[in-house]
């Protein structure tokens, strides 16, 4: 239907120059990237109509402006520019939607990814492939030099489960730097989360067919203008992603995220208390209170951190921040111990009564920190 629509109006002139492939490329505070990754574009993908469309969240550098002066003298240049929103699956998703080109690529600005294996990958998606992933395992001279041994790791850790838990079998699931047809992503989008910045684990494990997928090897290259956005902690937002996709996307992966913090949060407490009571021989009371008011100041420390790495407060807003949760945290237990108490009278396990307790506790924390302490 859509064909056919196509073929009798009167655009058709104008197919010749539409694009074949729309390069997504997600920027923030890559101003002195932009440039350079354009003309290297230009060389390596001189066979192919193409369009590079980068998505920029508002980069106080500026990244915008540099992208659009760059538009003014070459067509093939969009950029989308983004106000109030942060996030590179968000940003990514939103590029490729934008595209009418059949074909899709996503990749970093900073030069990291080898752009000359793009053709490559282009070769592969016409003959036939489902998805073509540069992936920086695989291959002899498979290097990893541009990250940090300690975030290498947690990357190894990650690509493990998802093997394990989501049966996704491609060496590197994390990768930014990978080929699609648009329309596999139009099939999933409503699925996908624009939280985080697993975008590519995400298409896989939304899409409930096995995609045909070709890897092809590249030398990840060390960033040399501008720095990272990831840090080593995007590991756990990644497990987020994990058990999200694993309920079937009910519960969302902020509040997975959040319960993650909450379990490392009792950890605390039970090692605080211990410390209290034996190396400072505190009262039980007292050394309860400690370990509570700590634990509380961690799980906010953490969820900082991670759960709202997005909407992270500092300074003053660190502060107020750090009043309403522990407000709020209050409010937790009294509806938990409240709950709990009163559920006990009817049920007879203490222990499922408890944990009733806790997992409404939980879930009002959640969402009133959310208001309260994250809002946006
Ligand atoms: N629009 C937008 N919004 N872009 C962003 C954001 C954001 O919030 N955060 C990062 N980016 C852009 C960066 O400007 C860059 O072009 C690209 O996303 C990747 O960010 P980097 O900060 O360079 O990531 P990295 O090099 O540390 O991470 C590498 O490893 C990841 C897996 O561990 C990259 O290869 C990633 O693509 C990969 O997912
Ligand atoms: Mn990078």
């Amino acid at each position: 239907m859509h064909s056919t629509q196509s073929q009798q109006s009167p655009a058709r002139a104008s197919n010749s120059i539409a694009p074949e492939l729309s390069i997504v490329v997600p920027t923030y505070n890559e101003r002195a990237n932009v440039g350079e990754l354009v003309r290297k574009l230009d060389r390596v993908l001189a066979d192919i109509r193409w369009e590079v469309i980068f998505v920029d969240d508002n980069s106080p550098d500026k990244t915008f402006e540099t992208v659009k002066q760059i538009a003014h003298s070459d067509p093939r240049v969009r950029c989308i520019h983004r106000i109030g929103r942060r996030g590179l699956s968000g940003a990514c998703i939103e590029g490729i939607l934008s595209s009418a080109a059949p074909t899709v690529a996503v990749m970093d600005a900073d030069l990291q990814h080898d752009e000359s294996i793009l053709p490559k990958m282009y070769r592969a998606i016409k003959d036939g492939a489902d998805l073509v992933i540069g992936t920086r395992y695989a291959g002899e001279d498979a290097s990893s030099q541009g990250l940090s041994p300690i975030r290498q790791w947690g990357s190894n850790q990650a690509t493990n489960l998802a093997r394990k838990f989501l049966r996704i079998d491609v060496s590197d699931p994390m990768s930014g730097f990978f080929m699609i047809p648009r329309a596999r992503v139009d099939a999933v989008a409503g699925k996908l989360s624009d939280e985080g910045f697993k975008i590519l684990l995400d298409i896989i494990a939304s899409t409930p067919t096995r995609l045909k997928t070709v890897e092809i090897p590249y030398h990840f290259r060390q960033r040399v203008a501008g720095e990272s956005k990831l840090d080593t902690l995007v590991t756990a937002e990644y497990l987020g992603l994990l058990f999200s996709k694993l309920s079937g996307g009910f519960l969302p992966i902020r509040f997975l995220m959040f319960l993650i913090v909450g379990a490392t949060g009792i950890a605390v407490h039970l090692a605080v208390l211990q410390t209290a009571l034996h190396a400072f021989g505190m009262a039980f009371p007292s050394a309860q209170l400690t370990a509570t008011l700590v634990a509380m100041a961690w799980n906010f420390v953490l969820n900082n951190q991670l759960t709202y790495r997005d909407r992270r407060l500092k300074g003053i807003k660190f502060v107020i921040g750090m009043a309403t949760f522990y407000l709020v945290c209050s409010l937790g237990t009294f509806a938990n111990v409240g709950a709990a108490s009163w559920l006990v009278q009817f049920e007879p396990n203490q222990i499922l009564a408890g944990l009733a307790g806790a997992i409404l506790g939980a879930v009002f924390n959640y969402a009133a920190s959310s208001v309260l302490t994250w809002h946006k």
